[in-house]
Order: C-alpha cells, then sequence, then structure tokens
C-alpha cells in the first residue's frame, strides 16, 4: 500500500537527496505534489531547483507548486554560505523546462487535503514549516485530516546549527513551528541529534558517483560542494545529511529510535529564538505532542540511499 505525500522543502543540496530518495521509491510513496518554501535560499531558486531536482529524477508527472516567499511574521534567514548562491550549487544541472503549476502552495496543501480521504496524506516538511503552519491559520478544518507530518527540524542534544539554540528551519520561522508543534497533528520530529549521526563520509559519497547514473554523480557533486562548511564547523570526516532522513523514516522506521515527548518552541527571546526545548525526560507534564527521533543506523541509511539513486536515471 503506497502512503500519500506531500513534499515541502527548500532545496538546498539535502533537500534534493531526499526529494530523488522519495522520487526513487514509488511502490512505497505516491508523491502528490512538491512545495517550495523560501529557506535555503529565496522562494522563487528554491521553487526552480525542485524543478530541476524532479527533471533529473525522469520523474516529470509531479507537480511542483511555490508556497510562501517569507516567514510568518520574521525576516526571512537564507543559507547561502552552505547551498551556494542558487542553494544547489555543485552539478551543472539545465535550467528546467517544465513548469510550476499556478496555484498557491498553501492552497494546494489545503485543496489536497480537503479533496483526499481523511488520514491518508502525510506531510513531509524539509525546510522552515511556514507553508504548512499558513494553511492551518487559513483552513484549521485540514488538521484532523493530515495523517502525520514528518519534518526535519531542531535540536536538543547536538544544541543548534544557527545559533547555538537553534536548527535552522526552526529559527528561519519559530512562529510556524509553534503554530505545527500545537496543531494537535501527529508529528515525528527528525532533528540535529539524528542527522548529526549520518554523516557523507568519503566513501559513501564515492558510492553515490560509482552508481553511474547521471543522478548519483549528481548527488555526489551536491554533497562534495554543501558538505565542506559544515566539515570545518564540526571538524568531522563528513556533514551531516538531514533531509533524507525524513524520507527514509517513511521507508525504513526501523532504521530509527526515539520517544513520544513534549517539544515547545522558544518563540519570544532573541537569545534563544527558534530553541526546540525538548522534554526528553518527562520531567513536566506538558502534552506528548511529538515523537521525537534520537539515532539512527548510519551504514543502513546509506545503503538504502545508494540502493535507491541507482534506481534512477
Ligand atoms: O538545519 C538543517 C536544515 O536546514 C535542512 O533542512 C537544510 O536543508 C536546511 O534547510
Ligand atoms: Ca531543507
Amino acid at each position: 500500500m503506497t502512503r500519500k505525500i506531500i513534499i515541502d522543502t527548500d532545496p538546498g543540496q539535502d533537500d534534493a537527496v531526499a526529494l530523488l530518495l522519495a522520487l526513487a521509491s514509488p511502490e512505497e510513496l505516491d508523491i502528490l505534489g512538491i512545495v517550495a518554501v523560501a529557506g535555503n535560499v529565496g522562494l522563487a531558486q528554491n521553487a526552480r531547483n525542485a524543478l530541476k531536482i524532479v527533471e533529473l529524477s525522469g520523474r516529470t508527472e509531479v507537480p511542483v507548486h511555490a508556497g510562501c516567499e517569507r516567514p510568518m511574521r520574521r525576516k526571512l534567514v537564507t543559507a547561502e554560505h552552505v547551498h551556494g548562491p542558487t542553494g544547489l550549487d555543485g552539478p551543472d544541472l539545465p535550467e528546467p523546462q517544465k513548469k510550476l503549476e499556478d496555484k498557491h502552495g498553501v492552497d494546494y496543501i489545503i485543496d489536497t487535503l480537503r479533496t483526499e480521504p481523511p488520514g491518508t496524506v502525510t506531510l513531509c516538511t524539509l525546510g522552515p514549516l511556514t507553508n504548512v503552519a499558513m494553511a492551518l491559520v487559513k483552513a484549521p478544518d485540514i488538521a484532523p485530516r493530515i495523517r502525520e507530518i514528518v519534518m526535519m527540524a531542531g535540536a536538543y542534544f547536538e544544541v543548534g546549527n544557527i545559533t547555538p539554540a537553534a536548527e535552522f528551519n526552526v529559527y528561519v520561522d519559530p512562529e510556524a513551528a509553534d503554530v505545527v508543534l500545537t496543531s494537535g497533528v501527529p508529528i515525528t520530529m527528525i532533528p540535529l541529534d539524528v542527522t548529526h549521526g549520518v554523516l557523507s563520509l568519503s566513501h559513501r559519497l564515492e558510492g553515490f558517483a560509482r552508481i553511474g547514473n547521471r543522478c548519483g554523480k549528481a548527488v555526489s557533486e551536491m554533497l562534495n560542494f554543501s558538505e565542506r562548511f559544515d566539515m570545518e564547523k564540526y571538524g568531522n570526516e563528513g556533514a551531516p545529511l538531514h533531509d533524507p532522513c525524513v524520507i527514509a523514516w517513511l521507508l525504513k522506521p526501523d532504521l530509527f529510535d526515539g520517544r513520544k515527548i513534549n517539544v515547545t518552541i522558544e518563540t519570544t527571546s532573541e537569545l534563544t529564538r527558534g530553541m526546540t526545548v525538548a522534554d526528553y525526560w518527562r520531567i513536566t507534564d506538558r502534552p506528548k505532542n511529538v515523537l521525537y527521533l534520537r539515532s539512527a543506523d548510519d551504514d543502513a541509511f546509506y545503503a538504502l540511499l545508494t540502493e535507491r539513486l541507482a534506481r534512477l536515471p
């Protein structure tokens, strides 16, 4: 039984790898659509990058929508220092022939959730939560219709990556993260605590290049570009690979472990804005609103990724 998903994303090289993993897995995942959000770079560029990745995969039937251009309340913060000015630096991918859909991404999320049978659509978020939060604010009736939200977001034991306290996706739009985490929708959160345990070590990147297809080559070039910043920052032999963990959770949840806890978002302090305050030891009686994943089997994760990328052109 395939699982219907909408992927909300700000491609970024790691988002691109997550998209390719999903596009390579049609037996398990029915990608209803992809929605771009402002984050790693500006919205227009992220949307263009999503079109490029869909074309690279050969799955040009998958629709791509553009969503919100900026966070709900704050000025947009981007990450060209990690992803390069295009957001997808590394490979030289052709300009996309495929066009964006006319419908705004927030309306696409709302309309799809209202049309599909309740409880059958999973939202996979790989960037700031602006689009999903705006959909919940504009159409509160969709909340009980969402099967699950699986998000790459947050950090607790690994602390922040854009500030000492906050992970980038939550930092960019903390109000959106707060709207989503208090929505009552079932949430699986994949934080830096997980992604910092799945490092793109050189033999793993070489494994992608050795696949011998255009997607393996592009992934190797993307990650060789984007990892340089994190390797410098963390001093590891490889960079964390964030967003593909969301798709890997859907494909092989047994690779991960975690627990149901409360996670609350800091939205007022400027010092700790965007911090995901995770009650991991269940000290408070705050509602357990999140399945918070803490670790993953990194060898199995990369074996899955390599095997699936080999299915693409
Ligand atoms: O903090 C990592 C997250 O921020 C990833 O989703 C990456 O693509 C960036 O958006
Ligand atoms: Ca992302």
